[in-house]
């Protein structure tokens, strides 16, 4: 058994998926941490039963981060899920937990980090999918555990590589959350 827990900004489609999957496992999604009022995935957390908490980023992002490091502490998970939130984490919260924080980005990074990577890639016509990485200090520069390539075929719009996209999403991220629980799990390095 190993503890998560996942941070996310907005609609929260990936958390939904982990959480799901989680319930099924040995393994503890412990909490939600979120920084904006009013996301979708909050509704989520709610329906799931999963605890949320908000990181008030109105105070200014030290302070924010500050209280964010601390909810870190408390919880003292051994993995961090970044399922499409929005901030980049200070180096000290990096630094805390090498090769613990894990992201999910859609492009098949070393290509197109940053914002906006479907809307880039789709316009220069380029191969699209998806990216799961550890987190280092920049942003989406970390190792890549995997990444999966999304089917272009058939003159698909935008909206529908969307749609495929996070199809890929839905379903690998959860199973990489759980393989890496498994693993930190296995090597007994942590608290349990
Ligand atoms: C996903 O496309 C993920 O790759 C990116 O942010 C998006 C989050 O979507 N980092 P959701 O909130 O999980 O629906």
């Amino acid at each position: 058994m190993a503890d998560c827990v996942v941070l996310a900004s907005g609609s929260g489609s990936n958390f939904e998926a982990i959480a799901t999957r989680l319930t099924s496992s040995t393994h503890r999604l412990l909490a939600l941490i979120c920084d904006r009022q009013g996301a979708a995935v909050l509704e989520r957390a709610a329906r799931l039963g999963v605890p949320a908490r908000l990181v008030d980023y109105s105070l200014g992002r030290r302070k924010a981060e500050e209280q964010l490091a601390q909810l870190l502490v408390s919880l003292d998970p051994d993995l961090i899920v970044l399922a499409g939130f929005m901030r980049i984490l200070p180096g000290t919260i990096v630094d805390a937990f090498p090769e613990r924080i894990i992201n999910i980005h859609p492009a098949l990074l070393p290509a197109y980090p940053g914002m906006h990577a479907i809307e880039r890639s789709w316009a220069d016509q380029a191969s699209m999918g998806v990216t799961v990485h550890l987190v280092d200090r920049g942003v989406d520069t970390g190792p890549v555990l995997a990444r999966w390539e999304a089917d272009r075929s058939g003159n698909p719009s935008l909206e529908e590589m969307e749609a495929r996209i996070h199809k890929l999403e839905h379903l690998h991220y959860p199973l990489i959350v759980e393989r890496q629980l498994n693993a930190i799990n296995r090597e007994g390095t942590r608290k349990r």
